[in-house]
């Protein structure tokens, strides 16, 4: 015991002295530029409630400061590297970007990621570092045009911008990013259409302009950017089809992401010939015709969103070894029953399926696996019989939304599950009483049913509860004595 104490200072006591030694030899190699470049940047910064910079002071050595990697031969600073976790509160940065990051002449990465309050515009002094190969600026409150000397720029590999409030076009000398493997301007407030010369980008792996203001066409210039995996312009304003030469794009796409436009006319056949094509979301788009049988094809689709379009029978059975999230909801279709790919899918955890002309027993449907499902929607169908057993089964079940079917049970004899958050069976002729265990919900809706009886103590509002036999008690008239 004695011994080992002993020993354990000793041990302490010569490893600081190293460490000491080492710290005043490596802070003498500290570039004065980048030192003095990085406590400016500092100094921009007027609050960092999580002491992400703490580490950044004066005289240590700056190529050990939290975020900072440096060259390993003449130990300049190559890159800075901050980012906030969403499930940290004051995991945030607020102030500017100072003009003093132009002192990091060797850096080539700048990652400023979901700090959430960094301000400004554009930091034009990232234009004097020869250098910069990676910029990733997410998630933070930057706003103003991006300018349009960004054609100057000429070493960018990735240009990510997703996340702040930037307006304005994208300017059209980006055509002269010609080494850009990824470019990310999603979530943004840019307007303008997509100007021609992202054609250039022929690197390209990686394009999203999703979230942003976006009109006019989709343009037609997808044979020159055939190594795209993921496109993603969907929550625009893009009206028109789906451009032809998408189809170029066949042997590597992974994700499709269209949704949220006013994109019309028929989904087009050579679709399903992306053998790669991992996310499809066409939804909310004015569509129309049929689902090309060619989707038979899409035998790696995990994702499909093709809801809230006008879409018609028949639905083509698909060969998928396994859905994870599906949803149809609200077009003009029939399908009469699940389709046998989807109750066969081990993996599926969404299942969207509403208004889509359902008329099962819902006690008959036997789905392979109730363990990943998070979220089942079946409003507006005409399935009959009991959620009971379904419901019970779905142990880790977030959301379940059925109204508007011929559902008959007893409310008191469903599980309401620990992660259960979303429950809506209104409209069908649920029966019994509400129990106490609705109380943990975020949402419910149970109107329009057989229920009677006094309602537990919970927040949610009359509409919740009206239209049944006989409950009683707030949000509703008093019960009787
Ligand atoms: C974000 O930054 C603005 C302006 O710099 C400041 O007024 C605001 O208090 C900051 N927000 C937080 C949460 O610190
Ligand atoms: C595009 O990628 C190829 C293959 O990786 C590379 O040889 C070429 O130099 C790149 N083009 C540009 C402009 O960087
Ligand atoms: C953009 O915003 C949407 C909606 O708020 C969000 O779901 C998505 O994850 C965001 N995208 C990125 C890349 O941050
Ligand atoms: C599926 O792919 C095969 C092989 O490429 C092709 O012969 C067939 O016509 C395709 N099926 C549909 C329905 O497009
Ligand atoms: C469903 O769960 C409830 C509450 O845990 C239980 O009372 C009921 O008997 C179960 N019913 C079925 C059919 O599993
Ligand atoms: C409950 O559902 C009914 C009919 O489906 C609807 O009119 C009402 O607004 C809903 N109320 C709540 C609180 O969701």
């Amino acid at each position: 015991m004695h011994i080992n104490t002993t020993s354990t200072t000793l041990f302490i006591f010569f490893t600081t002295c190293t460490l000491l030694h080492l710290s005043v030899v490596s802070a003498a190699k500290c570039n004065p530029d980048d030192e003095a470049g990085l406590l400016g940047f500092k100094s921009g910064i007027t609050s960092d409630p999580s002491g992400m910079l703490k580490s950044w002071v004066r005289g240590t050595d700056c190529c050990n400061w939290a975020g900072i990697n440096c060259l390993f031969d003449n130990k300049r600073v190559t890159s800075l590297s901050l980012s906030g976790q969403s499930d940290k509160p004051n995991s945030f940065l607020s102030g500017t970007i100072s003009s003093s990051i132009s002192k990091l002449q060797f850096l080539d990465g700048l990652y400023l990621q979901n700090l959430q309050n960094i301000s400004g515009t554009f930091p034009t002094s990232l234009f004097k570092l020869p250098n910069l190969q990676f910029i990733y600026i997410e998630n933070n409150d930057l706003a103003g045009p991006i300018p349009e000397i960004i054609g100057n720029m000429k070493n960018l590999d990735v240009l990510s911008l997703i996340g702040n409030r930037f307006t304005g076009t994208i300017p059209s000398s980006i055509s002269k990013l010609t080494k850009l493997t990824q470019l990310k301007l999603g979530n943004n407030s840019l307007t303008g259409v997509i100007p021609q010369g992202i054609q250039s980008l022929k690197n390209l792996t990686y394009l999203s302009l999703a979230g942003n203001q976006l009109g006019g066409k989709i343009p037609d210039f997808f044979s020159s950017l055939t190594n795209l995996r993921t496109l993603e312009l969907s929550r625009n304003k893009f009206f028109g089809k789906i451009p032809p030469s998408i189809s170029t794009l066949a042997p590597k796409l992974a994700y499709l992401q269209l949704g949220h436009n006013s994109l019309s006319g028929n989904i087009p056949d050579f679709l399903g010939k992306f053998r790669a094509l991992d996310t499809l979301d066409l939804s909310s788009n004015q569509f129309t015709g049929t689902v090309p049988t060619s989707f038979k094809n899409l035998t790696k689709i995990f994702n499909l969103d093709l809801s809230n379009n006008f879409l018609v029978d028949p639905f083509p059975e698909l060969n998928v070894k396994g859905i994870e999230s599906l949803d149809l909801s609200n077009n003009k279709f029939h399908l009469k029953v699940i389709p046998k790919w989807v109750t066969s899918s081990p993996i599926i955890f969404s299942l969207k399926l509403a208004n889509c002309g359902i008329k099962i027993k819902l006690d008959d449907w036997k789905p392979a696996e109730t363990y990943f499902y998070d979220y089942i929607d079946l409003s507006g169908n005409e399935i009959s019989g009991s959620a009971v057993e379904l419901v019970n089964k779905t142990q880790y079940l977030v959301g379940f939304w059925a109204s508007g079917n011929k559902l008959r049970f007893d409310l008191e004899s469903l599980r309401i599950g620990q992660r259960l958050k979303y429950l809506d069976v209104s409209r069908n002729s649920v029966f019994g009483k509400v129990p106490k265990s609705v109380v943990g919900l975020e949402k419910l809706n149970v109107s329009y049913n057989h229920l009677c009886g006094e309602i537990p103590k919970t927040k949610f509002p009359a509409t919740a509860f009206v239209g049944n036999d006989c409950l009683c008690g707030a949000p509703l008239q008093p019960c009787k004595a």
